[in-house]
């Protein structure tokens, strides 16, 4: 398919979407470097336009002669300049690489841990720190293009409040809806294909009792392969009430 055709086909269906959502809403659409132009040319026709975050994969196979397709773009896009975007829910803890103190040597920005120097970082429009679910990982599903709930998890925290609304069009094995339901937002997802319907069902059956999300806890997301080496969770002076009451705190360590 060229690039103009899948601009047409994207056009196709979003463009009936549009008057169906509020002048608030925000509106993120995943593609990778085939699909991207596409989708920014079409998302321009109907949103603002606010950043394109790429995300790593970290899986994919290696080319001889190209380079490893290993990257997504997401196109982050409202209405509107009235939308809610809650960036102290979503800082990322990462080991601190200058560890600036003041002038009594105490820390600036970051906290000493038996394992060394942490920050909460502002996050930035390129995602490092996710995987694709591995077929390790309790989250992994048999769908073939399965995103990480940590990504999902991301987006719903930044852009909705506990009770808001998430609508996904290409539901797949229900990767929205299930984050949306651990984190208290209604959701309803469309999916073509029966059994990955059916995979999308019985995974939200399972987070009614499980609402952990691997690389989030505690209120703050974590580098990769992190947990064990970083603290617990935020320091008083990070901490906010309102993302850490997302989580009864028992089920975190699950
Ligand atoms: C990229 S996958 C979504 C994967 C999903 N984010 C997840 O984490 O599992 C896109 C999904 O859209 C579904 N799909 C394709 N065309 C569709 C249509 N016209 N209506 C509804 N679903 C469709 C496919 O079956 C596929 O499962």
């Amino acid at each position: 398919m060229s690039s103009a055709e899948y601009a047409h086909w994207v056009d196709s269906w979003l463009g009936k979407l549009v008057p169906s959502l509020k002048s608030t809403a925000s509106v993120y659409i995943c593609g990778d470097w085939r699909s991207s132009g596409a989708i920014q040319q079409v998302a321009e026709k109907y949103f603002k336009i606010r950043s394109r975050i790429t995300w790593e994969r970290e899986k994919g196979r290696g080319a001889k002669t190209n380079w490893k397709n290993n990257s997504e773009d997401i196109w982050f896009c409202t209405l509107s300049d009235q939308y809610h975007f809650d960036v102290e829910a979503v800082k990322l803890m990462r080991k601190v690489i200058a560890p600036y103190t003041n002038e009594n040597g105490d820390p600036k920005d970051w906290e000493r841990t038996e394992h060394g120097g942490y920050c909460l970082t502002h996050p930035s429009n390129i995602w490092t720190d996710l995987t694709v679910p591995f077929w390790s990982m309790s989250e992994n599903t048999d769908h073939p293009t399965q995103k990480p709930e940590k990504l999902l998890a991301k987006i719903i925290l930044a852009s909705t409040r506990p009770g808001d609304f998430v609508f996904d069009p290409f539901l797949g094995s229900g990767t929205s809806a299930v984050v949306a339901r651990k984190l208290g937002r209604h959701f309803l997802g469309i999916e073509l294909d029966e059994s990955y319907a059916c995979l999308a069902l019985k995974r939200l059956e399972l987070a009614e009792n499980n609402n952990s999300i691997q690389g989030y806890s505690g209120g703050v997301f974590r580098e990769r392969n992190s947990l064990q080496d970083q603290p617990d969770s935020r320091s008083k002076s990070l901490l906010t009430n309102d993302t850490i009451s997302l989580f009864d705190q028992s089920e975190q360590s699950k």
